[in-house]
C-alpha cells in the first residue's frame, strides 16, 4: 500500500468537507425564507401586524386590587409586558415595563374630553380613548425618562432628603416622592397640573404614564404610554 494512501484520503475528506459548506449555505438561504412564507409571523402575506402597524401592545393586565391602594400614598409595583410586532415566529418581541399604581388624596384630572388635555392625552395617539379621566389613581411607568434606571417610589420624603442628594421639598411637597438612585431625578406624583412633575434632577419629563380600567375590584392596565425613555 501506498505510504501516502491515509495523507491522500484525509485531504480528500477535507476537501469535500470545504466545498460542501457553501452547498449547505446556498440551500439553508433558500429554506429559510420558504419556511418563513409556510409560517408567516403575523398573517399570510403580510409583514406588519394588521391592525397596529409598529405601536407597541400589550395584553390588559391586572395590577392590584382596589382595596390594595385603598388609602392615600398606597402604592403598589408591577411589571407590564409590553409586545412590539416583530418578524419572530411570535409575531412579537416582549419588554417588560416596570411600574406604580398610586392613590393620591385628591381626584386629578387625567383626560380633559373637551381640550384633549391631562397626562393622558397621549391615548389618542394610539386610538384609544381614557376611560378613567377624573381619579385619585394614577399609574406611572417606573423607567426614568432621564437615562432609564428604575426608580423608587419612597412613601416618607424625609427619606428622599436623606437618601437621594438632600432635596428638601416645600412644605406643599412634603409627602410621598418618586425618586432615582441614578442622578437623583425626583417627581412629584400629586402635582395637580402635571402628575410626576421633574421637581429635581436632570430628568427632561415627567414619567411615562398608562392607561388603565377598573374592572370589578381589580385596576386593569390596558397601555403604556409609547415612545423611548425620555
Ligand atoms: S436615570 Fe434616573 S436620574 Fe438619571
Amino acid at each position: 500500500m501506498d505510504p501516502q494512501a491515509p495523507e491522500l484520503m484525509a485531504r480528500r475528506r477535507f476537501l469535500k468537507l470545504v466545498t460542501a459548506i457553501p452547498v449547505l449555505g446556498a440551500l439553508v438561504a433558500v429554506i429559510s425564507p420558504l419556511l418563513r412564507f409556510l409560517k408567516p409571523n403575523v398573517e399570510k402575506f403580510k409583514i406588519y401586524a394588521p391592525t397596529t402597524g409598529d405601536t407597541p401592545k400589550g395584553e390588559p393586565t391586572a395590577v392590584a386590587a382596589l382595596r390594595e391602594v385603598a388609602n392615600p400614598w398606597d402604592s403598589k409595583y408591577f411589571v407590564f409586558m409590553q409586545k412590539y410586532p416583530q418578524y419572530t415566529p411570535e409575531g412579537f418581541k416582549a419588554a417588560n415595563v416596570p411600574g406604580v399604581v398610586v392613590r393620591l388624596p385628591y381626584p386629578i384630572t387625567l383626560f380633559d374630553p373637551a381640550t384633549g388635555q391631562g397626562p393622558l392625552s397621549w391615548a389618542k395617539e394610539i386610538g384609544k380613548t381614557p376611560t378613567v379621566t377624573q381619579s385619585d389613581i394614577i399609574i406611572f411607568s417606573r423607567i426614568c425618562p432621564h437615562l432609564g434606571c428604575i426608580y423608587n417610589y419612597v412613601a416618607n420624603y424625609k427619606e428622599v432628603t436623606a437618601g437621594y442628594g438632600g432635596y428638601v421639598p416645600p412644605p406643599e411637597r412634603q409627602h410621598a416622592l418618586m425618586a432615582c438612585p441614578c442622578h437623583l431625578s425626583i417627581y412629584d406624583p400629586a402635582d395637580r397640573q402635571t402628575p410626576g412633575r421633574v421637581v429635581s434632577g436632570p430628568a427632561p419629563r415627567p414619567p411615562r404614564t398608562f392607561l388603565f380600567e377598573v374592572r370589578g375590584d381589580q385596576i386593569v392596565v390596558t397601555d403604556v404610554e409609547p415612545g423611548g425613555i425620555a
